[in-house]
């Protein structure tokens, strides 16, 4: 089977994490230390703090930009739920937007349509490792005084003119397995505010910057010496994992591009390829099951947009959905995205990891050309 993802992990982090064992400083220490700095310099900003996954990122970012309840964020809900749960975690309202339907990218002149007077961020999330608008989303949200905070937790050294997501606003990036980079579970923030910075240092340990002198609230959101010091091989490692991922899309787009929609990357973007998503306009469903008969693995990100999630149906009073006319309206009357509903019924990811042999590239080429018919 070619698996939808495969970690690449060898010889150096086990020595990495050998090192860490043999040292015995286990918890948060001198490797998350250089991890920041490395992750930093790679975003070119000037801070990172490393927490314990890409959620506690951006609910430790949400918090240190003091939004709570009563205020708005305006974000997609064509993404993975953790973007959404961390709004209404933090006490505020998500308010979601449609998406561009060639990117699957939130759509800037809906966010703009969406501001009200109690919106105080936009969280885009750069799907799939595609960077969002972010020169308009940082216009907007300069104009308009909101945060930006990036969710960048599937594109690690993305860019746009060769400024890299996560320093256009607060950025946030995951490290789980699957990911350009991995840390095992992981997470970073990323952000040119010092202040911002350190408190999110202080929130991820129990508000303690002096040992047991505890200066405000906090939690348990740290990262381990062993994850970073896998993280600092991974970092090393990534502009290869990302070159390869994008020559392997460029591959299946240059077989597919006449018969499907293939991922669209815009002039002077770098998408990385955390995903490489098609569309398929009828029986998608079954065209993953006929692939996975073949060898081939897929996945759907995502299948259900996230107001139509289970839990949030149970909670439509906690979110808005704001319609692509512009006109906002309250969770309670079942409100639709069309782009967005669109794309969860017809996306599917084919394999594109950088562990993908060309005899691997070859027979998902082939095996989604035959579901083709040709
Ligand atoms: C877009 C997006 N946001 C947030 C997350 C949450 O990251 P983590 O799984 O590291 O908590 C993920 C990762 O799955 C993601 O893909």
């Amino acid at each position: 089977m070619i698996s939808i993802a495969h970690p690449l992990l060898g010889s150096e982090e086990a020595t990495a994490v050998m090192g860490v064992l043999a040292s015995g400083q286990l918890a948060q220490g001198e490797q998350v230390a250089e991890f920041e700095r490395r992750f930093a310099e790679m975003c070119g900003v000037s801070e990172a703090v490393a927490v314990s996954s890409g959620t506690a990122a951006l609910y430790l970012a949400l918090l240190a930009h003091t939004i709570g309840p009563g205020d708005e964020v305006i974000t997609t809900a064509f993404s993975f739920v953790a973007t959404a749960n961390v709004i209404l975690q933090v006490g505020a309202t998500p308010v979601f937007v449609d998406i561009d339907p060639e990117t699957y990218n939130i759509d800037p002149v809906l966010v703009e349509a969406a501001i009200t007077p109690r919106t105080r961020a936009i969280m885009p999330v750069h799907l799939y490792g595609n960077p969002c608008d972010m020169k308009r989303l940082a216009e907007i949200a300069r104009i308009h005084n909101l945060v930006l905070l990036e969710d960048a937790c599937q594109a690690h050294a993305a860019q746009i003119d060769e400024q890299v997501v996560g320093s256009f606003g607060t950025g946030c990036f995951s490290f789980y397995p699957t990911k350009n980079m991995t840390t095992g579970e992981g997470g970073i923030v990323t952000t040119n505010q010092p202040a911002i910075a350190e408190r999110i240092r202080l929130l991820r340990n129990h508000g303690q910057k002096v040992r047991y002198v505890h200066t405000s609230s906090g939690y348990n959101m740290r990262m381990t010496n062993l994850q970073a010091a896998i993280g600092l091989v991974q970092l090393e490692k990534l502009a290869r994992f990302n070159e390869q991922r994008i020559e392997n899309a460029q591959f299946l787009t240059k077989h597919l591009k006449e018969v499907l929609q293939t991922p669209v990357s815009h002039p002077g973007y770098r998408h990385v390829y955390h995903q490489y998503t098609i569309r398929v306009l009828e029986h998608r469903d079954q065209w993953a099951a006929r692939l996975h008969e073949r060898g081939v693995g897929t996945g759907v990100h995502y299948p259900i947009p996230i107001y139509q999630q289970p839990y949030y149906q149970e909670i439509r009073a906690q979110f808005r959905v704001s319609s692509p006319e512009g006109k906002a309206e309250t969770g309670a009357d079942a409100p639709c995205l069309p782009e967005t509903e669109l794309a969860a019924k017809q996306v599917l990811s084919l394999p594109v990891h950088p562990a993908l042999s060309k005899d691997d590239l070859s027979t998902i080429v082939r095996e989604v050309l035959t579901l083709c018919g040709n």
